[in-house]
């Protein structure tokens, strides 16, 4: 006999924990709400970072958030934000897709979908949405993070390079941000990295068995991540370690040179970092990250990026050059509080209407008018006229319109100005005069 579907089903799912039915359901592991009072400041960070990529030339592009897996793992074999982070999952259509841990991949993708290969060079494009990376949250690490993507697609200039780092420098200035940390390296291309992996591997094949196991693996899979362990038992090795660009090809130590360049001229600091290589594949030649000065750990990271010549071909579109960043803005929005930059959370209204009980639709039809000239919420809740002024106040209203049956037969109303405690009547045609 065929075992019944739930049999099957058992055997083939992952067990799945629900929420007791007496307990209220709270949100996903790692995810979180933007409360009304934080979105303030991150409409701050957000409209800086809209500005600052206008400036530039860059314009905005939306993808999906869900994209096929297959474009993910393309690109990032051995990465942790592809074999360990991905959220993966299958439709009911039998497609393999995952909810997208970063946005370069899919901007790409979009970019020859959208046939923006075929418009002036390079397509500068820029994106702020939710990735999603299935990791440990902590403080500064999140299962639901949002990013703030730059890239410039379809060109190999390395002043594309320097201006990437440019937009972010400019934006976290702007910001207040000042004291920054920049790391910056050239990882190759695929000319010379081969011989430089070759190397690598030569040297700490004698050492494997002193590696942790991470690292005894990556040896073999992907040799470049050894220089961003940050396990401490294998750091004295690394100082040891052949450095890349020491063994640059002639093109991409030309493109090296000058992107340091054009960031002297730019006024722009940075340190080079030998072990800088970046978690995802994709990258070529030029890598960088953003820290907070007083930052040490890569969970402090304000962004990264850097250029990836050979993604498009990896997606299976013509080779392209391509070179961006990528900025967390839950640690951005983060760092801007801390330093005390305060952005009052405007109030939901300036005006709240509120009458006696059973004046709806005239209290609704009084903040109608005052609509014309200012924000306004009605008070419609069955409580008493000191209750409803109380969260009037609250709620940091300027003005209160007060509503009375009497009053309403002959179109008045009170108008409370909150903070000198002044009331005046006033006809309901005037109100929008009184209030602009
Ligand atoms: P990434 O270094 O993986 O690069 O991420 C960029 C930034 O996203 C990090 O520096 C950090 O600020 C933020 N971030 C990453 N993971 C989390 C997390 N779990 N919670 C909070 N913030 C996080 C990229 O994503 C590349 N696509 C950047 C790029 C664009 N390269 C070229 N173009």
């Amino acid at each position: 006999m065929d075992a019944p579907a739930s049999a099957v089903g058992l055997v083939t799912l992952p067990r799945i924990r629900r929420v007791p039915r007496t307990e209220p359901i709270k949100a996903v592991r790692g995810m979180r709400d933007i409360l009304p009072w934080d979105r303030a400041i991150w409409r701050l960070v957000e409209k800086g970072a809209a500005d600052v990529a206008a400036r530039f030339g860059y314009a905005e592009i939306v993808t999906p958030v869900i994209e096929p897996a297959e474009l993910i793992e393309r690109v990032g074999e051995d990465t942790d934000a592809v074999a360990k982070e991905l959220y993966r999952f299958d439709d009911r259509g039998g497609r393999h897709l995952a909810l997208r841990p970063e946005a370069t991949a899919g901007i790409v993708r979009a970019y020859f979908e959208g046939h923006l290969n075929q418009e002036p060079q390079p397509a500068r494009l820029y994106l702020m949405g939710p990735m999603f990376r299935y990791n440990r949250p902590q403080k500064g690490r999140y299962r639901q993070f949002f990013q703030y993507d730059v890239e410039a697609i379809g060109s190999d200039s390395p002043a594309l390079d320097a201006e990437v780092i440019e937009v972010a420098a400019t934006w976290l200035r702007e910001l207040g941000l000042r004291r920054l940390r920049l790391e910056l390296n050239s990882i190759g291309d695929a000319k010379c990295r081969p011989a430089y992996l070759e190397l690598l591997k030569a040297y700490y094949r004698p050492l494997k068995d002193q590696l942790h196991g991470d690292c005894q693996r990556r040896l073999e899979t992907n040799p470049l991540l050894l220089l961003d362990c940050k396990v401490p038992q294998d750091q004295p090795f690394k100082a040891k370690a052949p450095r890349i660009t020491d063994h640059l090809c002639e093109e991409c130590a030309a493109a090296w040179a000058a992107v340091r360049r054009l960031l002297d001229a730019a006024g722009i600091e940075y340190r080079l970092d030998p072990y800088l290589v970046r978690g995802l594949d994709y990258y070529t030649r030029t890598v960088f990250e953003l820290f907070p000065s007083n930052g040490a750990g890569a969970q402090d990271a304000l962004g990264g990026g850097g250029r990836y010549d050979g993604l498009a071909q990896a997606e299976g579109w013509p080779p392209t050059p391509g070179v961006g960043f990528a900025s967390g803005l839950d640690r951005v929005v983060e760092l801007v509080q801390a330093a005390g930059t305060e952005v009052s959370a405007a109030p939901a209204a300036e005006v709240v209407v509120l009458g006696d009980t059973g004046l709806e639709v005239v209290v609704a039809e009084v903040a109608r008018i005052c609509r014309s000239a200012r924000s306004v919420a009605v008070d419609y809740e069955a409580k008493s006229l000191k209750a409803k002024m109380k969260s009037a106040n609250k709620l940091g209203a300027r003005w209160v319109v007060l509503i009375t049956a009497g009053e309403a037969e002959r179109r008045i109303a009170q108008l409370k100005e909150m903070a000198s405690g002044e009331q005046v009547e006033v006809a309901w045609a005037d109100l929008p005069a009184h209030l602009a």
